[in-house]
Parts: C-alpha cells; structure tokens; sequence
C-alpha cells in the first residue's frame, strides 16, 4: 500500500493476519449500535464501516448496504463465511492513499468508525484519512465514532504464532501505542468545521453530519 507520510508500518497485505475475527465487539461499538437501533432512521441507508472486527455489527444491519474495511484478513475470511448478501469488505488501510483510490466512486449515508484516530501512524496520515472519509459522506450523511474508541490508542505488530486451531500463524498484536492518536473533541469539531460538518455529541458518542 502507498502512503503520503514515511512512517515505517507493516504491509497488511503481506499475511492472512488475524486480528479481531475471534474477539468480543467492543462495548463501545455496541453503544453506537444501540443508537443506531434505537434513535436512527436507517432505511434504505448504505452504510461504510471502518474497522469490520469479527462483523457483529454487519449481522446486525444485514437488511442495510454495508461496504467493510479492514487490515486483517481473517476478519475477511469471516466476513464473507456468513453469506450476507448485502456485504461487501475489504483489505485497506484506511489511513493509505489506496483507501483513496478504492474507494473513489463510492459514497454512503451513514459512516462508523469507532476508532479514528487509534491506529495512525501520524499527523499527517491521520489527516488525510479525515479529509478522505469526509468525502464519503453523502448529503445529509452522518459519521459517527465513539468517545471511548477516541481515547484509545494501540500500534499493531506482526507476530508469528501458534495454537492448536491455526497451528503457525500471522497475527496483529495489540502494544503500547501513541498517545497522540488520543483524539480530543476540540481536534474533530476542528476538522468538522473545516469540512463543514455539523458537530455534536452526548455522553458517549459523537456525530459529524453533513
Ligand atoms: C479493536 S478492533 C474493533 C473492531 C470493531 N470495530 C469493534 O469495535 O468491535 C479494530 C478494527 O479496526 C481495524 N483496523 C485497525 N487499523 C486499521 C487501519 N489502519 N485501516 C483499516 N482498518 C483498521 C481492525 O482490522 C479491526 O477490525
């Protein structure tokens, strides 16, 4: 993949890495869940979603377009092993100028992603992400993250491994990452304004809606 900074990373093409296909979905993306389920109108609503995991959120929303992204294979493998019909994913890192590129032709109503900021390699990355993903959103379209997901920040190392069930295999492995990937609500009514989002929040989400 192709970026516009000269971070050293991980090319997540390189391996079938598995990630979060055999985890728990996060309580924080249970909460924009419960709001989607509750507060929401989402007929008829194509639906981009950053950051599959193991599709919980997909399974969900079955009746709704959902386009998928992520960087582990194994949560593709997952995804498309449950024959969702209106389910697409795939292998991007969302903060590469392939992200750009594959997505080019598309736009969605609403857009989830419940954790930004936490996985950028830098500033500048980051920002391109934002500008990228602002440009998804359709009219009247809204983006929504988590303010848990904004304060958590994790680097991703490839590590060989072994179990019974996969024998050797290439996973994603969670270490300490940069604080500065802590997202603040000044920073993204910030990039709202200058995109002209509207911003607002409650006590545990944020929306950007255009
Ligand atoms: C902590 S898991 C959370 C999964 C799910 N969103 C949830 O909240 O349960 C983070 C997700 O983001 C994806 N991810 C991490 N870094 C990414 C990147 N740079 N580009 C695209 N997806 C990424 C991972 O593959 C994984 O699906």
């Amino acid at each position: 993949m192709n970026y516009n900074c000269n971070c050293s990373r991980t090319n997540y093409l390189d391996h079938n890495y598995t990630y979060w296909e055999d985890r728990e979905i996060t309580s924080d993306e249970f909460e924009i869940i419960n709001f989607l389920e509750k507060s929401y109108d989402l007929r008829s609503k194509s639906i981009l979603h950053i950051g599959i995991g193991n599709s919980f959120f997909a399974k969900k929303f079955f009746k709704n377009q959902i386009f998928g992204i992520t960087i582990s294979q194994k949560e593709i493998d997952l995804a498309y092993s449950l024959g969702l019909p209106n389910y697409k994913v795939l292998l991007c890192d969302k903060y590469s100028l392939n992200f750009k590129e594959e997505l080019n032709h598309m736009s969605f109503d609403l857009i989830v992603d419940t954790n930004l900021k936490s996985y950028s390699c830098c500033q500048v990355s980051f920002d391109f992400y934002m500008e990228n993903l602002f440009h998804k959103l359709n009219k009247k379209g809204t983006l929504i993250t988590s303010q848990n997901g904004m304060i958590w920040y994790k680097t991703l190392k490839p590590k060989l491994s072994f179990n019974f069930r996969n024998f050797f295999h290439f996973k994603l492995k969670e270490v300490e990452g940069n604080k500065e990937n802590v997202l603040s609500h000044k920073e993204l009514k910030s990039l709202a304004g200058q995109f002209n989002l509207e911003f607002s929040f409650d006590d545990k989400l944020c929306y950007l809606k255009k």
